[in-house]
């Protein structure tokens, strides 16, 4: 079987900055409550009609470029989003489209933070298979013009930014690099924990002037029992991928969590005895962007020489659904 390996990754961010200063002028919150609570200082937002697609064709450029190909060589697309242009068809296509290679599949993951995970592990299976041998596996994200910017929905808003990532996966020349194991997990027990309720298939119709008054059509968040099941999961998987390939945790050089707050992220570090520079972190630029928040940080944290040739890198994700899971790559 083949060992699937990422070869290039890109990123792209909105150019409009959003601090926790110009979210003050919105609603009812505060620099220091931001950064305490979340660490986040700010955060981009994408202008109108750019959409999701639209984010991650830039970062595919710069990942295409990095690993030396051209949209042509791309056999498969697989697009992690929660906030898709349309309702139907997923965002697949239309980067399809915007990439011009119709009649390669695209494939869309709806596993929200823990998206780019799941994608990984299918890019890996197919890779591993010989199924398809040039994958362009992304995750993005347009949450700016979904959530409720008002005083009401200040607890969820203020945590969440625009963003795509994107990496390629191919079969690697070395058998001992890539991807040494994925592993998932899901608990739908969970689901309305954090979760986009309205508009959707349970209701006739799926949109009323009450699902906009009563704000169900924003994003829900029960804050504290993501926390607490946050910091449990993380650890869990991270334990998870480690075991499962018999390396400890000290033999790690970088773990890349899911950027979903600085205080789980800490929480995690803290549990592991890492200090900070082993746990890569850039939420205070962007805040959460769910699925893309792992190809962004992988990508700036080989920009920042913080991993080398034979590195052992853990990813790892938790999210809505609730959804969690881990990869373990040796660079
Ligand atoms: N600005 C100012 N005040 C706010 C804001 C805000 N943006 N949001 C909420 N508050 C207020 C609340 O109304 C409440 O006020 P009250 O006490 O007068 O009722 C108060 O702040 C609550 O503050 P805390 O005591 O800190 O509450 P708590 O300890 O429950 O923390 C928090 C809330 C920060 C949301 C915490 O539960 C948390 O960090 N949860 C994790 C959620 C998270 O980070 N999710 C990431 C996205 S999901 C993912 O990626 C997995």
């Amino acid at each position: 079987m083949n060992r699937a390996r990422i070869t290039g990754t890109g990123m792209y961010v909105p150019e409009k900055v959003v601090t926790n200063f110009d979210l003050e002028k919105l609603m009812d919150t505060n620099d220091a409550w931001i950064r305490e609570r979340a660490g986040i200082s700010e955060r981009r937002f994408a202008e109108s009609k750019v959409g999701t697609a639209g984010l991650a064709y830039e970062a595919a450029k710069m990942a295409l470029q990095n690993a030396k190909l051209e949209p042509k060589d791309i056999d498969l697309i697989i697009f992690a989003t929660l906030s898709p242009e349309y309702q139907f068809p997923g965002s697949g296509v239309v980067l399809q489209e915007k990439l011009g290679l119709p009649g390669v599949p695209a494939l869309d993951v709806r596993n929200q933070c823990t998206g780019f995970i799941y994608g990984i592990s299918i890019a890996d299976q197919y890779i591993k298979t010989g199924k398809y041998k040039r994958i362009m596996l992304v995750g993005a994200e347009i949450h700016s013009n979904g959530l409720d910017l008002s005083t009401r929905g200040r607890d969820v808003a203020v945590l969440f930014g625009d963003g795509a990532g994107v990496v390629i996966v191919e079969p690697s020349d070395d058998p001992d690099r890539g991807i040494l194991s994925s592993h998932l997990h899901a608990d739908g027990r969970f689901a309305r924990e954090l979760f986009g309720e309205n508009p959707g298939s349970l209701n006739f119709p799926r949109l009323t002037k009450e699902m906009i008054d009563d704000t169900s059509i924003y994003p829900y968040m029960n804050g504290r029992q993501v926390f607490k099941h946050a910091v449990v999961r993380f650890c869990e998987a991270i334990e998870e991928c480690l075991k499962a390939n018999n390396v400890s945790p000290d033999q790690v050089k970088l773990v890349i969590p899911h950027q979903a707050n600085q205080r789980i992220t800490e929480a995690v570090a803290h549990r592991f005895g890492y200090s900070m520079d082993r746990v890569f972190s850039n939420i205070h630029k962007y805040g959460n962007t769910t699925a893309a928040s792992i190809p962004i940080a992988l990508h700036e944290a080989l920009n920042e020489g913080k991993i080398e040739k034979g590195d052992y890198v853990v990813l790892v994700a938790f999210g809505s659904g609730f959804t969690w899971g881990s990869v373990l790559l040796r660079w």
